[in-house]
C-alpha cells in the first residue's frame, strides 16, 4: 500500500504508480507490512515470479515485504532441465533483488516429490546412483547460494494425510532417510542456512502434524541438523484450524523455529463482501497466531496479488487467494495481515491507484483502479491534472474528455458500483513527450 508520502518518491515516476486517498478519509496502513512486522520481531514474506518484479509488482514487493521464496524458480525442474546443463536466472535475479531490497530469501525446495526434470523421474536409477544424484543437487544448488539463503525447504511434502510417508521416486528409492540425509548434505554446503521441512494440511493438530512432530522430535534427538518446521498453509475460507497456534507452539517447544511458508486463503469464485471479509478474519488469525509464539519467525504469502497465485489454475472455480487484488488494489486481507502485525486501520474510505501498464516512444496505456474499503461508491469521477503535455487519445471502461491539462472520467453505465471491499479499473491510451510523471488522481 502506498502512502502519498511515498506515492511522490522517485520510485513511483520510474514505477508509473501513485495512490491517493479520496474523501471522505485517508484509507490505511501507512506503515508497510515488513515495518509491522520487524516491530513484533517477525519477518513477512511473499513468493515471487522473477520476471514479474518490476513496476508495480516489483514496488509492491519491494516495499511491503521482507522475504522472498522464489515460486517456481528453485525447483530442480527449473535448475536443472537437461542433466548437468543448468539455469539459475531466475533465481539469481529474485536473490539480487531480494539484496537490493534488504530482504531475506527462503530457498524452495530442493526434495519434492513433485516439479522435478523428467529425466530424473524417467531415469532408471540404483538407489547408489539416486542417493549421488540428490547429493550432487543439493550440494550445488546449497553451495551456489551459500551466504544468501536465510532458510531452506529442505525437504517437501514428505508426509501422507494419515502421517505416514508419501511414496515417491525418493522414499521409495533410499527409505525414510533420504530426510536426514539430505539435511545433513544441505548443512554441510551453508552451515548458516536454516533447515526446514515443510508440508501442507500440518496447519492443525492432526495425524499429519503430529508424524511431522514426531520426525523433527527424533531428528532432533539424532543430532541431525533441523532448524525449522515448515507449515504451508494453504487453506479454504473460514477454515483456518482452532489447533494452529497450539500446534505451532507445540513444534518451538522442540527447540526449532516455525514459519509459515504458502500461505493463501481460497475462496469459491466470484468473491463478494462477505467473502473477503471471511478472508480478512482468516489472515488475521494465522498471522495472529505466528505472532503469539516467538519462535514462528516468518509469515509469507504464496503471491501476493490474485494475478500471481496458483490457485485458480490448480483449483477450478477458487481463486481470490491472496492480499492483494489483480490490479494491485490491497484487499481486506491485506488489512487483516496489518492489524494482526499491530497495524491499524483508522480510517475507511475510497482510494485511486494510477499506473502506467506500458510505454512507448510517443505513447503510453495507463490504468486507474478505484478500490474501498469500509465504505462503498454508486458512483465515481476520476480527475487528475497532466503536466507534461500528455494528451489522452482514448479510454476504455470510463467516459474520459481532457480539456487543457484537466482530464476528467467517470464511471460506464455497467460500472458505477465500487463495493466495499472492491475495486473497478478503467483504462486509457495517451501521449506523451519528454517526460511522464505520474500525476495526483482526485476521486470525486
Ligand atoms: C506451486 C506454484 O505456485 C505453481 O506456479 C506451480 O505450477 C506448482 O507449484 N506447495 C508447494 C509449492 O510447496 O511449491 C507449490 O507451488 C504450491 C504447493
Amino acid at each position: 500500500m502506498r502512502s502519498l508520502r511515498t506515492g511522490l518518491s522517485l520510485a513511483a515516476l520510474f514505477t508509473g504508480a501513485v495512490m491517493l486517498f479520496a474523501a471522505p478519509a485517508a484509507h490505511a496502513a501507512d506503515t508497510p507490512l515488513r515495518d509491522l512486522a520487524a516491530a513484533k520481531g517477525k519477518v513477512i514474506g511473499t513468493a515471487v515470479t522473477g520476471s514479474k518484479l518490476t513496476g508495480t509488482y516489483g514496488d509492491i514487493a519491494g516495499s511491503q515485504f521482507s522475504s522472498l521464496t522464489p515460486g517456481n524458480a528453485m525447483k530442480w525442474e527449473t535448475v536443472e532441465p537437461t542433466q548437468g546443463s543448468f539455469n539459475w536466472s531466475e533465481a539469481d535475479q529474485i536473490v539480487a533483488f531480494a539484496q537490493a531490497h534488504n530482504q531475506q530469501v527462503r530457498g524452495h525446495t530442493l526434495v519434492w516429490h513433485s516439479q522435478n526434470p523428467s529425466w530424473l523421474t524417467n531415469g532408471t536409477w540404483t538407489s547408489a546412483q539416486l542417493s549421488s544424484l540428490l547429493q550432487n543437487h543439493i550440494s550445488t544448488e546449497v553451495g551456489r547460494y551459500k551466504g544468501e539463503i536465510t532458510a531452506w525447504d529442505v525437504v517437501n511434502e514428505p508426509f501422507n494425510e494419515d502421517g505416514s510417508y508419501r511414496s515417491t521416486l525418493w522414499y521409495n528409492g533410499l527409505g525414510a532417510n533420504y530426510i536426514a540425509q539430505a539435511l545433513t548434505w544441505a548443512h554441510a554446503a551453508d552451515p548458516a542456512a536454516k533447515l526446514y521441512i515443510n508440508d501442507y494440511n500440518v496447519e492443525g493438530v492432526n495425524a499429519k502434524s503430529t508424524a511431522l512432530y514426531n520426525l523433527v522430535k527424533s531428528l532432533k534427538a539424532a543430532g541431525v541438523p533441523i532448524d525449522g518446521v515448515g507449515i504451508q498453509a494453504h487453506l479454504v475460507l473460514g477454515q483456518v484450524p482452532a489447533t494452529l497456534q497450539q500446534n505451532i507452539q507445540r513444534f518451538a517447544d522442540l527447540g526449532v523455529d516455525v514459519a509459515i511458508t504458502e500461505l493463501d486463503v481460497r475462496m469459491a469464485l466470484p468473491a463478494d463482501s462477505t467473502k473477503l471479509a471471511q478472508q480478512k478474519a482468516d489472515f488475521k488469525s494465522v498471522v495472529a497466531a505466528c505472532a503469539a509464539v516467538t519462535r514462528c519467525v516468518n509469515v509469507t504469502v504464496w503471491g501476493f496479488t490474485d494475478a500471481d497465485s496458483w490457485v485458480p489454475g490448480t483449483f477450478p472455480g477458487y481463486g481470490a487467494a491472496t492480499p492483494y487484488d489483480e490490479n494491485y488494489a490491497p484487499k481486506p486481507a491485506y488489512y487483516g495481515i496489518a492489524e494482526a502485525l499491530g497495524g491499524t486501520q483508522s480510517t475507511t474510505g475510497c482510494a485511486a491507484t494510477y499506473s502506467v501498464t506500458s510505454q512507448w516512444n510517443t505513447g503510453f496505456t495507463g490504468q486507474v483502479t478505484i478500490a474501498c474499503s469500509g465504505t462503498a461508491l454508486s458512483s465515481w469521477r476520476a480527475s487528475w491534472t497532466y503536466g507534461a503535455g500528455q494528451q489522452l487519445t482514448q479510454a476504455w471502461n470510463a467516459t474520459c474528455t481532457q480539456s487543457g491539462t484537466a482530464v476528467t472520467c467517470t464511471n460506464a453505465t455497467y460500472n458505477g458500483t465500487v463495493p466495499d471491499g472492491g475495486s473497478v479499473s478503467f483504462g486509457f491510451n495517451a501521449s506523451w513527450t519528454g517526460s511522464n510523471p505520474v500525476p495526483v488522481v482526485t476521486l470525486g
